[in-house]
């Protein structure tokens, strides 16, 4: 049991980041991505610079983040208070949110005149920069400069959006989501023991139509397959996502293919599988549609109604008959009774590498309890975890395999 508890560390639980935040209008939010942060069990040291400080204030922001806020470089000195080496040095990753056009000048140009800017220029850890600032800064030949260099010498950017800028105008300079910037922290954090894959997920349900309004479908909200995309796109694979529909938010820099039926995703599949090398299938495919779908809404004429239903085609089967080379493929098992003697029959059935088999309490849920069983019949039997706990020990125990 210890050894579960362990190992369904996420990769940012407890790791240390230092919060810079910056003078822009946008520092409020910087307050909502340290909550964020903190949700995911990070550990958050803020650093303002001055005129963040005329933004926000550091008390709203070391509440959330629940440690004291640091600003001047030469009050740490005093006493036994940390160093601004130190405080560089023991972290996991910089976060610079918002960052100025003037902070990316600092950094790009390696002047270090206050903490934030020392701390940057002392780090050895990952520096990830979310800009913030007007258009027409953000379009500055010399902000545009300063970005490629950092780029150029590893500092990490998530770019800002397209939208209405506090000047009233629109335009590409706001700051990314406070969810992206998170993800971006947490895939700077991860190994990228997936470099070079080619993953295909499916997530989600189909919808099998019985009329124009009426379908078919089933309980499945997408979240088991949009986090296993997620996390195979943290730790470097190039990820298509085919997925039935969901109100899961769409990754970012993945391929994202949308689709309802069962035969949309089986023609989405069968064209991103040759060039595929691994493949999860986490989406709930129904396994009949109707016969016969009304053009027109049926009316309730007759008592009792009864819709002829007739079997869809085994995506993962079809896959599973024509696996090339080392194409690895990933199946699930959804089973209310003897779990894991059924999700074998389906490993071997469907020609699989590894099945995941879970209860059906894990449909439509946060979590998920999964048994994983691989073609050598090794089986792990976890504890219930969150879905992105669950879906990175799948991927580890991919990455094992496949190592051999
Ligand atoms: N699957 C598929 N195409 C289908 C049905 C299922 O690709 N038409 C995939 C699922 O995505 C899952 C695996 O097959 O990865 C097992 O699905 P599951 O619903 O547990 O089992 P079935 O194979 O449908 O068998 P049964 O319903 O009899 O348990």
């Amino acid at each position: 049991m210890d050894s579960f508890r362990r190992n369904t560390v996420v990769v940012i639980k407890d790791k240390k980041i230092l919060l810079g935040v910056t003078g822009a209008i946008s520092a409020y939010k910087a307050l909502e991505l340290a909550r964020l942060l903190i949700k995911k069990e990070a550990a958050v040291w803020p650093v303002m610079t001055r005129s963040a400080k005329e933004f926000i204030t550091p008390l709203s922001l070391s509440t959330l983040a629940k440690n004291p806020v640091y600003s001047e470089l030469f009050e740490l000195t005093e006493g036994n208070r940390i160093s601004h080496i130190e405080l560089a040095q023991t972290a996991d990753l910089i976060v610079v949110a918002p960052a100025t056009a003037d902070f990316i000048g600092k950094a790009a140009s390696g002047i270090a005149d206050d903490l934030l800017t020392t701390i940057v220029m002392a780090a050895a850890a990952p520096v990830l920069i979310a800009p913030s600032m007007n258009t027409v800064m953000w379009e500055n030949p010399i902000v545009v400069a300063n970005v490629g260099k950092l780029k150029g010498l590893g500092y990490l950017f998530v770019e800002p959006e397209e939208g209405e800028l506090a000047c009233g105008r629109a335009g590409k300079g706001r700051l990314a989501a406070v969810e992206d910037i998170t993800e971006a922290a947490i895939e700077a954090l991860s190994a990228k023991d997936l470099k070079g894959e080619k993953v295909l997920v499916t997530a989600g349900p189909t919808r099998e139509p019985i009329d124009p309004v009426r379908y078919v479908s089933n309980a499945s909200s997408g979240r088991m397959g949009y986090a296993i995309a997620r996390a195979a796109k943290r730790r470097g694979a190039e990820v298509v996502l085919v997925s039935g529909p969901s109100s899961m938010p769409r990754p970012s820099g993945i391929t994202f293919v949308p689709v309802s039926t069962a035969e949309e995703m089986h023609e989405a599949c069968v064209s991103y599988y040759p060039q595929s090398t691994l493949v999860i299938m986490a989406a709930a495919v129904a396994d009949y549609r109707p016969k016969k779908s009304y053009p027109t809404k049926v009316k309730k004429d007759a008592v009792s109604l009864t819709v002829d239903m007739e079997r869809t085609e085994d995506v993962l089967k079809y896959m599973g008959k024509k696996k090339k080379g080392d194409q690895f493929l990933v199946g699930f098992a959804l089973e209310t009774e003897n779990l894991e003697e059924n999700a074998r029959k389906k490993l071997n059935e469907k020609n699989l590498d590894l099945v995941v088999a879970n209860p059906p309490a894990g449909l439509d849920s946060e979590t998920n309890q999964v048994t994983i069983i691989n073609r050598d019949n090794d089986t792990e039997v976890l504890p219930a975890m969150s879905k992105d706990e669950v879906a990175d020990r799948i991927l580890d125990n991919v990455v094992r395999l496949k190592r051999g």
